[in-house]
């Protein structure tokens, strides 16, 4: 089963992704989460990468579409994923679908939220170093509640960077709910509500 999460930054694709992968036994695959830690590690990735990242761009596709690839590849014993920030352009949506072999993708589920609340979201996060799980910082624990690591804000999550990603998404990424709801593939929910109501919509969405 392949599951591609769309949404706006800070929409709460990393937040689902996890708790979609463990229910459905699949792996979960953050494009933002390997490029964080190719940079941590120092490769000639991540050094690629930072200064796209800082501003908000998107890191040119050739380079993430084979970081994509290789980790599924990687992932092929594997029975299936859920894909969390990728693809984000039709590039890299026609890489993916080549890629498949005509295997293709089963469903892309869209969480829609309004810029208002992605604002306030992503100003509010902090993340965890070892295992990048986000939480808003007035309700989050000293360390992380999951494996203990230490909690930062995200470079990108200052004001002038955020305002950026929101306009990189919407020229460059939303293009593909048009793009996946014209193949029958996509299915909306609203992201705006509670966790766990999102979370309960998006299984209801996957067992339909
Ligand atoms: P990436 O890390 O993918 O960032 P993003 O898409 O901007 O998404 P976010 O991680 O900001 O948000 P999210 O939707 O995962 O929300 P979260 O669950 O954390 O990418 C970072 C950068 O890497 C990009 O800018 C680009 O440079 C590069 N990159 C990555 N992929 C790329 C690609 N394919 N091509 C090119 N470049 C790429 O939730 C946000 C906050 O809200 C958290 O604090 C959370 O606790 C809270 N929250 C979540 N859900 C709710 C809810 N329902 N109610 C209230 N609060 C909530």
């Amino acid at each position: 089963m392949l599951i591609v999460l769309l949404g706006p930054p800070g929409a709460g694709k990393g937040t689902q992704a996890k708790t979609l992968a463990e229910t459905l036994n699949v792996v979960h695959i953050a494009s933002g989460d390997l490029l964080r830690d190719h940079q941590a590690r120092g490769t000639d990735l991540g050094l690629q990468a930072r200064s796209y990242m800082e501003k908000g761009e998107l890191v040119p596709d050739d380079l993430v579409i084979r970081m994509i690839l290789d980790r599924m590849s990687e992932e092929s014993g594997r029975q299936g994923a859920v894909l969390d920030g990728f693809p984000r352009t039709l590039t890299q949506a026609e890489a993916l679908e080549a890629s498949l072999e005509g295997l293709g993708i089963d469903q892309v589920l869209y969480i829609a939220v309004p810029a208002d609340e992605l604002v306030r979201r992503l100003g509010g996060r902090v993340i965890c170093r070892s295992c990048q799980r986000p939480y808003q910082q007035d309700s989050a624990p000293e360390r992380c509640a999951d494996c203990g690591g230490e909690l930062y804000q995200r470079d990108d999550d200052r004001p002038e960077a955020v305002q950026n990603r929101i306009q990189v998404y919407e020229a460059q990424t939303f293009p593909l709910v048009e793009h996946y709801r014209s193949q029958g593939k996509l299915k909306e929910l609203d992201g705006a509500q509670a966790i766990e109501a999102v979370t309960r919509d998006l299984l209801a969405a996957v067992a339909a």
